[in-house]
């Protein structure tokens, strides 16, 4: 996947926010993700509030955060994250797509100044390659 560098632009700057407070804004995450769509709790063992919660949202925007650091070569960047993913937790690829709306409500809720459409455009591709990276090994 190929970003401009408008798209650039507006990935690593919501980024320079958010990247302040990852475990509260991972967990919010999850928690909206849980809520939302239950049926994506049965892969996890993290209860509402909990400090799991808080360390496991804060190690999946971590990720994210890292991500921002090569958008010309997610594919190498996640490879490692791709086979946790694929051939040790067989996460159905459907899933990707809720976590990527529910990180995009929460930074929307937590930076609406700078979560304009342009903003949500780029976040909305860098979250969809990601999830391409995430699911590309199952079979
Ligand atoms: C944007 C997409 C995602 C990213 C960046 C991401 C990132 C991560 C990271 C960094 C870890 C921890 C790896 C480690 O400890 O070495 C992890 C573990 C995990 N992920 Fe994801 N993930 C994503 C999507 C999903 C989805 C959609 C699901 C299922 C609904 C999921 C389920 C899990 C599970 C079950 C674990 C293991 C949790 C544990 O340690 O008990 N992930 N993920």
């Amino acid at each position: 996947m190929i970003f401009s560098d408008a798209e650039k632009t507006a990935i690593v700057s919501l980024w320079a926010k958010a990247s302040a407070d990852v475990k509260a804004l991972g967990a919010e995450a999850l928690e909206r993700l849980f809520l939302s769509y239950p049926q994506t709790k049965t892969y996890f063992n993290l209860s509402s509030g909990s400090q799991d919660l808080q360390v496991h949202g804060g190690k999946v925007l971590g990720a994210i955060g890292e991500a921002t650091k090569h958008l010309d070569n997610l594919d190498t960047a996640l490879s490692k994250l791709s086979d946790l993913h694929a051939y040790n937790l067989s996460v159905d690829p459907g899933n990707f797509g809720l976590l990527s709306h529910t990180i995009q409500v929460t930074l929307a809720a937590h930076f609406p100044d700078e979560f304009d459409a342009t903003a949500q455009a780029a976040w909305d591709k860098f979250l969809a390659a990601i999830s391409t990276v995430l699911t590309s090994k199952h079979r």
